[in-house]
C-alpha cells in the first residue's frame, strides 16, 4: 500500500473511518463528545478546501484502510486525526502513514505537533516511539489533551 493524497470525494468515507476508529478513544475517555466524533461531514469536507491541509490514506484496493491529515503553518505543521480502520489495527499501517506524511511535508516545515487524550494509551506509545515529546497538557472536558512534538531531522544530502 502506497500513502496517496485522498480528494474531497473520499470525505464519507474517512468521515465513516474516522467514527469508527475514534470510538475506542471515546470509551477510553469516558466522553462520547471527543472532537473526531463530532465532526460533521461539511466540516470534513471544508478540510478538503483547505489550501493549508492535506489528508494522507492508505487504500487496500478501493478501500481506505488509513488516514491523516496534515496542516501547514509556517516552519510547522500539525497532525491530526490519524485513524486505523479498527479490523486492521496493529499491522503498522498507523506507523508508515504518520511517518509518509511528516516525509511528505514541505521543506520549510522544522516541527510536527500534534495532540492525544491522557488515556490514549496506543497512540502515546506510538508517537514516543517516533519520536514525538510531550510538552505540555491542557484540560478537554473531563479529561486532558496530552501536547507533543518531534522536530524535524533532516537527511544529509
Ligand atoms: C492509534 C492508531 C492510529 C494506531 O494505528 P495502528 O496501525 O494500529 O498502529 P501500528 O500498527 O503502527 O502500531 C500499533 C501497534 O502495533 C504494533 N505493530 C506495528 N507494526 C506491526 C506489524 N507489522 N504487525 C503486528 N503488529 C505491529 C506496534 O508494536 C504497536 O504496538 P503497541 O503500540 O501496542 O506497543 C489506531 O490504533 C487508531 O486508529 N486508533 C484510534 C484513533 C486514535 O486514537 N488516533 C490517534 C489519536 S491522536
Amino acid at each position: 500500500m502506497t500513502p496517496e493524497q485522498l480528494p474531497e470525494t473520499a470525505a464519507g468515507e474517512l468521515l465513516t473511518l474516522q467514527r469508527a476508529a475514534f470510538l475506542a478513544e471515546a470509551r477510553a475517555h469516558h466522553d462520547l463528545d471527543l472532537p473526531p466524533l463530532l465532526e460533521t461531514l461539511e466540516q470534513v469536507r471544508a478540510v478538503f478546501a483547505d489550501p493549508a491541509v492535506t489528508v494522507w490514506g492508505l487504500r487496500d484496493g478501493s478501500r481506505i484502510v488509513a488516514a491523516v491529515r496534515l496542516r501547514v503553518h509556517g516552519d510547522a505543521a500539525q497532525i491530526g486525526r490519524l485513524a486505523v480502520a479498527p479490523d486492521r489495527q496493529c499491522e503498522g499501517l498507523g506507523t508508515a502513514l504518520l511517518l509518509a506524511a511528516e516525509a511528505a511535508a514541505p521543506a520549510a516545515v522544522r516541527t510536527f505537533r500534534l495532540t492525544t487524550g491522557e488515556f490514549s494509551a496506543g497512540p502515546l506509545r506510538l508517537y514516543a516511539r517516533n519520536g514525538y515529546r510531550e510538552t505540555h497538557r491542557t484540560p478537554e472536558g473531563v479529561h486532558e489533551l496530552v501536547h507533543l512534538e518531534k522536530v524535524r531531522v533532516r537527511a544529509r544530502s
